[in-house]
């Protein structure tokens, strides 16, 4: 089967895509908005993108061209947390997807906990083991929908205790959560551990 790119609709695009770049891990991306709500929402097309300083970035979508609550909170203050969730926290991760408008709190109506955030005002979420405070470094728009790349610099991590050894995450006690195509989800399969491969230490230019 061949499909030529541009016969697709933007629906269509998305439902091939989404179902191809699997799996995706998912940031929970927590903002405050100018009235100070808190807004918690899931992103999928999440990445990240320089070591020193540590970057990571979020691909945001519209809705019917307009910014999700999410992008405009950060155009707002410059500020997001990226929060990490476990297999526990996969119904609220879900459920903070629904299109609630800006004058709901998605924190408030799924009675999640939130601490007050460390370098910044946005606050992180208390049940997630890893929460991740970004400035905002660059948004870059892609393609004809509107959707943003959303580039932030992470400031301060909060990890679990018990998920840090020497440095690295114990990625089976993280239990993290996965996204496929449609309202599907992963956990953590069988971890295959290969001999490592050399590579060159990663350095300043
Ligand atoms: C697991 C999951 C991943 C998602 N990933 C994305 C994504 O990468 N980009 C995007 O624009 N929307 C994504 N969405 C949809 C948004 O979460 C949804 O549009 C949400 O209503 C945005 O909320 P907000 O308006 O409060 O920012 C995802 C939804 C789910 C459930």
């Amino acid at each position: 089967m061949k499909i030529l790119a541009d016969s697709m609709s933007p629906e269509q695009t998305y439902k091939l895509l989404t179902g191809i770049v699997v799996p995706r891990p998912i940031a929970w991306v927590s903002t405050l908005s100018a009235s100070g709500l808190i807004n918690v929402a899931p992103f999928s097309c999440y990445t990240i993108v320089s070591n020193m300083p540590p970057m990571i970035g979020i691909n945001i979508g519209r809705k019917a061209g307009i910014r999700k609550d999410t992008a405009t909170n950060i155009l707002g203050n410059n500020r997001f947390v990226v929060n990490i969730a476990d297999e526990t926290l996969l119904e609220p991760l879900h459920q903070s997807a629904a299109e609630y408008p800006p004058e709901v709190s998605e924190v408030q109506l799924l009675k999640l906990d939130t601490l007050p955030g460390e370098s910044m005002a946005t606050p992180r979420l208390a049940d997630a083991p890893i929460s991740m405070e970004c400035q905002l470094h660059s948004v870059t728009p892609y393609g004809d929908t509107g959707a943003e790349f959303f580039v932030g610099e992470i400031k301060v991590l909060h990890i679990r205790d018990s998920l840090l050894n020497n440095g690295k995450i114990e990625t089976t006690n993280l239990r993290p959560i996965c996204r496929l195509g449609g309202p599907n989800y992963a956990t953590l399969g069988e971890v295959v551990t290969l001999p490592a491969v050399l590579q060159t230490p990663k350095s300043v230019l």
